[in-house]
This record gives structure tokens, C-alpha cells and sequence, in this order.
């Protein structure tokens, strides 16, 4: 078998700058979800129809296991596979849109079956939409046999009944007969779905198959659709995790990218977003307002309100938040306290060690059981280059110290309160850098009387 995508539309409809198929989804354009559906399928050979003037879509799929086939000129679908006729090499071939993201692989196998077993020619896979739309309307005769498929603006009967979701199996001999549709006078685009007329008066088997819904077969062609899409990947992701044990307290308010893995016993709560290559663990309870993306959450760990967390990783039973920010390349080890306002980068935190309030811990190396007193900063910029800081096992860090890096923090050392660091602390002793108090007795009634 061959698969052929279309591609080649100018989606117009989106009133985009960026091609259509580019939209994303979550993490990942909409043609990458169509050609990941096709690779799984193993096909002989993957072709994807574009238009050589959408430059950012060709160099995209320059890097993918397909073969690109270009339509000179946006002539209609029909058109689109004639640009791709040459290069069909194998007797059955499966059409599907650039479009059409959400459709699944056992859908399409199902779909292969029946088109094998009931012999057809010519084989539209169709659905029933629940709102108004712009598919193409299935007409069938009194006996319930396909006639034709009408485009809905050129129809005048009901929108809803059986739709076409431009997803076809067809054998090489009636795809040849692309050649013989006339252009149609309105759009002035030549139309692939006039092949059904053609191949049932010459004869072919012809039929279609409703076998999902328009959450499966929705087709992407505006910003509406774009949203509902979204939706509707979002509702399967979220009901497989619920399906494995994960609670969510509004599962309508989370976005979930279908790369990403949790664990059982997790409790998600509202507006809650997921991306990436990111794995939660069991019994983890994240709160409203988070998002991680590209990060490992070992188990039993909570992430309090409106925390961020990027390609970092969070080892078991550490609490997070809330309104934390952990930035590339954090490693917060196992039962740490990252709390409220308190910004880590590019740093490794041993266990158990703990920054509770409104910190910048950036290009540090820290130990287990440190105790990183509130308002602790790394100074870890000149203006040129970043520089590291080290703490080591067990020291105290004062509230409201800073740390100008580079800085190295001996074993079991103190640091008082309010002290700016910027020489090396040997082990286990004590660094005050603050200017000692003076207290001036009654020079607050002197400065009244003066008034
Ligand atoms: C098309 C079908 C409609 C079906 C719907 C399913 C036709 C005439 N209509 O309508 O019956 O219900 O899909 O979603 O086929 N494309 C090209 N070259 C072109 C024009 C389009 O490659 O010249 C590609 C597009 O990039 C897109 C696909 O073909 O991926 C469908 O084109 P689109 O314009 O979106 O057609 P619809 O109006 O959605
Ligand atoms: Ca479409």
C-alpha cells in the first residue's frame, strides 16, 4: 500500500501567516500527527502532496521518512493527487488530509479490513457530525447504495447526515480515473470526491464506512476547528489517564501533550498544564496554575499553585511551591522544600535541603540538609560571564545573604543573616559579613522636639 497526504492547500480559512499544517497541537504541528499515523501503518512508501511556494512546510518535512510531491498550482484535491499519480507505485493507496490530525491507527486498520474483505474499489471512510460544518455531504439512493459526495456549499439538502472525512482507500485503477474529473465552475478547483460518481458508472464497487466520529476525522480549517481539535485530543488524553488510576478535579481545564506519562494515585488539580517529554510519578499532587514541560516528577512529590518547571527534574517526596520556578537544567533531590518565590537555575540540590522563600539559586552546586535561610541569592553574573556557587553538606545559609559566586561554602558552615559572601568558607565555621549595629539612644525624640 501507498499513502498519499494532502497538504498542498493554502489554508486560507486560518488567515495565518504560518501554513496550516504547521498549527500545532500541543507540542507538535498537525501534519506531524497525520505522518506518524501513516509511518505506523508500514506502508511501501509515505507521499505528501505540497505546494512548492510553502517553503516552511517543505523544509519542516525535509528532515521526515516521507517523499515530498509537489502541486504546482492549488487546484483542488483532486489535482492534488493527480501531482502524485506518477509516483504511486503499489495497488491500493490510502488518501489522507493534512488535515485531519486526530485520526487513529486501529480506525484506519478496521477501515483496511472491510475494504479487503468486502472487496471495494473505492472506500470512503465517513461520520456524523454534531454541528455545523463544511464537509462534504454522502448522498445514498433508496437501497442505501453511495451515490455521490456534494461539497455542502453546493448542496441545498440538510447539513447533518452522513459526512465524507476525505480519508479514502482506493484501488490504482480507480485513482487513475483523477484524470477524467471536470473542474468544478464555482470554486474552480477540481474535486476528488466527483471520483465517486465516476467509479460507480463505470462500474467499480463503491461505498462508505462511518467508523469514528468527528472527534477522530475532524478536519482542521480554521481557528475554530484548530480549538476543537485541540479539545478533543485533550478529552482522549485526559480519559486514558483516568483510565490508569490518575484524578482530576476538572478534567475540562487541563492540557495533557499525549507525550507525557504520570502516575497512578496522581491528583491533578485545575488548569494544569503538561508538556513535552515530561513524566509525573504516582501519588504526586500538583495544584492549580502549574506548568511543566520536559521535566521527570519522581513520586509523592507536590507542587503547590502556579509553579513552572522546565526540563528539570524533581526527585521523590520534595515539595514545590507554590509560585516556585525551576528553570533548565534543575536537579532538586529527594524530600526538599523549593518554596514560595524562589527561583532555581542550572543547579543540582542535594536531599533534604531546603529554600523556602524568595531565592535565585542559579549555577549552584548544593548539598543535603542545607538550610538556605529567605532572600538567599547567587550572584552569579558579572555582566560577562556566570560564575558557580558551591555549597557544601549541612551548612546554614542566613536569611538574606548573598553569595557572590564564584564562591565555594565549606561542609557544616554558618553564615549569619544579611551577610554579602564573597570569599571561600572553610568547614565548619562561621561567616558574618554585615556592618556591626549602632544604636544611638534618644536621637528619636531629639529629631521631634527639632520639628
Ligand atoms: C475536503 C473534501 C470534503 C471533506 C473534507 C474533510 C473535497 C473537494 N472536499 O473539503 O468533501 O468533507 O475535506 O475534511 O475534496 N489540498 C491540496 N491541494 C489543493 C486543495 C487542497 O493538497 O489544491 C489539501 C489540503 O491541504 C487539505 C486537503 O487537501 O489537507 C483538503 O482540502 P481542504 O481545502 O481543506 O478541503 P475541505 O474544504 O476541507
Ligand atoms: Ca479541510
Amino acid at each position: 500500500m501507498d499513502v498519499v497526504i494532502l497538504a498542498a492547500g493554502m489554508g486560507t480559512r486560518m488567515k495565518s501567516t504560518l501554513p496550516k499544517v504547521l498549527h500545532r497541537i500541543f507540542d507538535k504541528p498537525i501534519i506531524d500527527y497525520v505522518i506518524e499515523c501513516a509511518q505506523s501503518l508500514k506502508p511501501a512508501s509515505i507521499l505528501v502532496v505540497v505546494n512548492p511556494s510553502l517553503t516552511e512546510v517543505i523544509q519542516y518535512l525535509n528532515s521526515k521518512a516521507i517523499k515530498i510531491v509537489f502541486q504546482n498550482e492549488p487546484k483542488g484535491t483532486a489535482n492534488a493527487l493527480y501531482s502524485a499519480l506518477p509516483y504511486i507505485k503499489n495497488e491500493k493507496i490510502l488518501i489522507l488530509n493534512g488535515d485531519t490530525p486526530l485520526i487513529k491507527k486501529d480506525t484506519l486498520l478496521n477501515f483496511l479490513k472491510i475494504f479487503d474483505e468486502k472487496a471495494q474499489d473505492l472506500a470512503i471512510l465517513s461520520f456524523y457530525p454534531v454541528r455545523e460544518h463544511s464537509y462534504g455531504r454522502i448522498l445514498r439512493n433508496s437501497k442505501g447504495d453511495v451515490e455521490k459526495i456534494v461539497e455542502i456549499t453546493d448542496y441545498t439538502g440538510s447539513e447533518s447526515g452522513e459526512a465524507n472525512s476525505g480519508v479514502y482507500l482506493v484501488k490504482k485503477e480507480v485513482l487513475e480515473l483523477v484524470k477524467e474529473i471536470k473542474i468544478n465552475p464555482r470554486k474552480g478547483e477540481f474535486y476528488l470526491t466527483d471520483i465517486v460518481e465516476i467509479a460507480i458508472s463505470k462500474g467499480y464497487k463503491v461505498d462508505a464506512y462511518a467508523l469514528a466520529q468527528e472527534d477522530e476525522l475532524i478536519g482542521i480549517n480554521n481557528r475554530e476547528e484548530l480549538a476543537l481539535a485541540m479539545k478533543y485530543l485533550r478529552d482522549r488524553v485526559v480519559k486514558e489517564w483516568m483510565n490508569e488510576g490518575v484524578t482530576f478535579y476538572d478534567p475540562g481545564s487541563v492540557w495533557i501533550s499525549p507525550s507525557v506519562k504520570i502516575g497512578q494515585d496522581t491528583i491533578i488539580y485545575p488548569d494544569v498544564f503538561l508538556e513535552g517529554d515530561t513524566t509525573i510519578g504516582r501519588n504526586c499532587v500538583i495544584y492549580q496554575g502549574t506548568r511543566i514541560r520536559d521535566s521527570i516528577i519522581e513520586d509523592n512529590v507536590l507542587i503547590k499553585d502556579c509553579t513552572v518547571i522546565e526540563s528539570s527534574h524533581v526527585k521523590a517526596g520534595s515539595k514545590i511551591g507554590p509560585f516556585a520556578h525551576l528553570r533548565p537544567e534543575s536537579v532538586i533531590g529527594k524530600e526538599c522544600r523549593i518554596g514560595n518565590f524562589v527561583e532555581v537555575k542550572k543547579s543540582v540540590i542535594g536531599d533534604r535541603t531546603k529554600a523556602a522563600h524568595l531565592s535565585y539559586l542559579g549555577d549552584s552546586e548544593i548539598g543535603e540538609n542545607v538550610n538556605i535561610g529567605a532572600g538567599t541569592i547567587t550572584c552569579n553574573y558579572d555582566g560577562k560571564r556566570k560564575h558557580k556557587t558551591i555549597i557544601e553538606d549541612n551548612v546554614f545559609i542566613g536569611s538574606d545573604t548573598q553569595l557572590v559566586a564564584p564562591v565555594k561554602v565549606g561542609k557544616g558552615a554558618y553564615i549569619g543573616a544579611g551577610s554579602t559572601i564573597t570569599k571561600n568558607v572553610p568547614e565548619d565555621s562561621l561567616a558574618i559579613s554585615r556592618t556591626p549595629q549602632r544604636n544611638i539612644e534618644g536621637w528619636a525624640n531629639k529629631k521631634r522636639e527639632k520639628k
